[in-house]
């Protein structure tokens, strides 16, 4: 499956001209699922081309072994390269890149929300079904996190909402294979540091949820989720993706568990990237974060009216994988055929 390519000229030449400025979102489906939602690569960066075109000749001779790439590049001038690093979701509000965004679907496109409060388990299973659909996994938390842990390098307080907004719209963030085997579904590159360490610490935890609470912060981060969910096949995770981000996911899903078991789960994660903080004080953060986040004005968290509610706190994720692949499967198979 490939999304962004234009003509067997551009899928023979790996990145034609014509696809760089037409491909506002590829999603790569066969070259890293899951693990990889974003990748870049830009006609100024050779070096990150050839990796791609090499990736893609890889592609073609085994296209089972890897799970899939969401990538996607929009720059003023509608300039839109392949590959998926966003340089600035104010792009996406440019006509000239909106004229130009052009998705090509080879294969049934289909989009499946998975929303919840923290630490519910979204990830672990947004990935495996992402995986199983050999569909792109995107989390859309990272951009709020990336954004907080701008804002408290910056010393930008918490409350300016215009200040944040205005980083928001310049966010570089890339998505990178995993180089460190410490749980991460990716490399989290900001401004190309990896800072996917640094984006669960509990001063990010903390402030995170302040900083998503801004109406102007959520609309700056708005298209440019929307475009990702655009890619093709795409598991998306957060807090709004079935209520406000893709009202029309063929799937949606609120994945819930009690705070208590939320708090078990952080705790393992934390102890597990050798970051351990007691259970108490991961409880009541949970408390916080979900206070914060479902009494906002914007985008409270709440499950959409027609979202399939599992509440995981007894069941096993291979359980909650195979309720949400089977709920998928069944609305897939009534939809028309592509
Ligand atoms: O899923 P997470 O814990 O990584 O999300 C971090 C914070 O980002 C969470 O407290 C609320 C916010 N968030 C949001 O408001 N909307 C989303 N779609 C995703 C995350």
């Amino acid at each position: 499956v490939r999304v962004g390519q234009h003509s067997p000229r551009d899928r023979s030449s790996g990145l034609g001209r014509r696809a760089r400025f037409k491909a506002a979102v590829q999603v790569d489906q066969s070259a890293g699922v899951g693990r990889n939602p974003v990748d870049a690569q830009t006609p100024d960066r050779p070096r990150a081309m050839r990796h791609a075109s090499e990736r893609r000749n890889a592609q073609d001779a085994d296209r089972t072994s890897e799970p899939a790439l969401a990538a996607g590049r929009v720059r003023r001038g509608s300039r839109v390269q392949a590959g998926l690093r966003m340089e600035s979701a104010a792009d996406l509000d440019d006509p000239d890149v909106r004229d130009n965004l052009e998705v090509v679907v080879e294969n049934r496109r289909f989009t499946i929300a998975i929303d919840g409060p923290a630490a519910a388990g979204k990830s672990t299973v947004g990935e495996l079904v992402a995986r199983h659909f050999d569909a792109v996994y995107f989390d859309t938390g990272i951009l709020y996190r990336a954004l907080t842990l701008v804002a408290l390098r910056h010393g930008i307080a918490l409350d300016d909402a215009a200040a944040l907004a205005t980083c928001a719209r310049t966010l570089d963030i890339r998505l990178a294979q995993p180089s460190v085997a410490d749980g991460r579904q990716a490399d989290i590159l900001l401004d190309e540091e990896d800072v996917t360490s640094l984006l669960r610490t509990p001063e990010v935890d903390r402030a995170v949820s302040e900083v998503s609470a801004h109406r102007e912060v959520r609309a700056a981060l708005l298209d440019l989720q929307r475009a990702i969910g655009r890619c093709g096949r795409v598991v998306m995770v957060g807090r709004d993706i079935g209520t406000i981000v893709l009202p029309d996911a063929e799937l949606k899903v609120y994945l819930d568990a009690s705070p208590e078991e939320r708090a078990r789960r952080r705790c393992e994660q934390l102890a597990l990237a050798q970051k351990p903080v007691p259970y108490g004080d991961v409880l009541e953060d949970m408390y916080h974060r979900d206070r914060i986040d479902s009494l906002r004005d914007v985008a409270p968290l709440r499950p959409a009216a027609d979202a399939l509610v599992i509440d995981s706190d007894r069941l096993a994720v291979s359980e909650v994988v195979e309720r949400i692949v089977a709920a998928a499967e069944s609305r897939l198979a009534a939809l028309p055929a592509p």
